[in-house]
């Protein structure tokens, strides 16, 4: 059986049961005791802050300790740190080079990066750069934003002047898509195939976290997927966020190369993306699927909770009220 390390496993009791149910031993390590998705491992483990100077050697005494042999960061915080160590830690880590993390964690890095590897993204400014004559609205968005924080919409010149000088954090400008939002989940191998792109509309969105939204067979977005993926040469998951504009053209707003906010779905539609990443990890070379997947599958997600109670200095389960089962799993 192997055993997988998540990194920042926070509240995603969703992968970590996911990749158990495949049969893998997991082991979930965060800084926070009361982060739940601990308490859904076989095993937990508590690591340093991601900017601690020991943090990737606690990994790595993890991963010798525990027989690792897959490394999955659940979060955006740890993915440069990562990306680098990937030699320390003694696993296979399923994310991109150094250059394509760094890049997606930075908008503006990314927009460039989207532009020059000719990928549709909206026309992009840094604030001292937008023209006089830009068309209106056009969004303040933080360059190191996440959660949909930071953004700020501008009717005109004078509230993008507002808004330039309102927000607290290092921004850019861009201008703003009037199409259709979709997110499309991908799962790529070692070599950047990318083996399914399973995308999703976005119905409901709160705190960046979509929490109503159907998969959808667009033979244009599966493609949108794998030329994104394969394009940048990504690794292991990743969620493609882009707009498709009323010309039928598609502009890429946001990569997150981890498994996306909403998993659960492209999981249930049959993605397979944890077999895919054990197969990866065992050292096989799974065939691309692309398309391979249900449509018209429904999430709508609502709020869980778990109990935990003291033992000693440490912290146990106490009580959970999981629904009952509607369907199968
Ligand atoms: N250029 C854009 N045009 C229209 N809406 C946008 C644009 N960029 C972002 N948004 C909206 O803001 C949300 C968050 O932006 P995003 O770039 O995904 O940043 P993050 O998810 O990292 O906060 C998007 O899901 C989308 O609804
Ligand atoms: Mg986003």
């Amino acid at each position: 059986m192997r055993t997988v390390l998540f990194t920042c496993a926070g509240q995603r009791v969703d992968i970590v049961t996911s990749f158990r149910r495949v049969g893998a031993r997991t082991l979930a390590v965060d800084v926070n005791p009361l982060a739940p998705a601990l308490y859904h491992a076989d095993e937990h483990a508590f690591a340093p802050r991601v900017d601690d100077p020991g943090y990737v050697s606690a990994l790595a005494d993890l991963v010798a300790a525990h027989d690792v042999s897959l490394v999955v960061p659940l979060t955006d915080l740890d993915h440069g740190v990562l990306s680098r160590a990937r030699d320390e830690l003694g696993a296979l880590v399923l994310l991109p080079s150094p250059e394509i993390v760094d890049a997606l964690a930075d908008k503006w890095l990314a927009h460039l990066l989207f532009v020059e590897r000719g990928l549709g993204s909206p026309p992009t400014w840094l604030p001292g750069d937008v023209p006089a004559d830009v068309e209106y609205p056009v969004l303040v968005k933080a360059r190191h934003g996440f959660g949909s924080r930071n953004i700020f919409r501008c009717a005109d010149a004078r509230e993008l002047e507002f808004f330039l000088g309102y927000t607290k954090v290092d921004s850019m400008v861009q201008a703003c898509c009037r199409g259709e939002e979709f997110s499309i989940d991908v799962f790529c191998d070692l070599e950047s195939r990318c083996l399914n792109a399973v995308p999703r509309t976005m119905i409901e969105s709160k705190g960046g976290e979509s929490i109503k939204g159907m998969t959808i067979r667009d033979a244009e977005l599966v493609e949108v997927g794998r030329s994104v993926s394969e394009t940048l040469g990504l690794v292991g998951p990743a969620n493609i966020q882009c707009f498709r504009e009323p010309d039928g053209t598609h502009r890429i707003t946001d990569i997150n190369p981890r498994f996306g906010g909403g998993f659960p779905l492209p999981t249930a539609a049959g993605s397979r993306y944890p077999e895919l990443a054990l197969a990866l990890a065992a050292g096989e070379r799974p065939e691309p699927r692309l398309g391979d997947f249900r449509e018209k599958l429904y999430m709508t997600r609502f709020f869980s909770e778990l109990v935990l109670a003291e033992d000693g200095d440490t912290l146990k389960p106490f009580a959970e009220e999981l629904p009952e089962p509607v369907a199968e799993p």
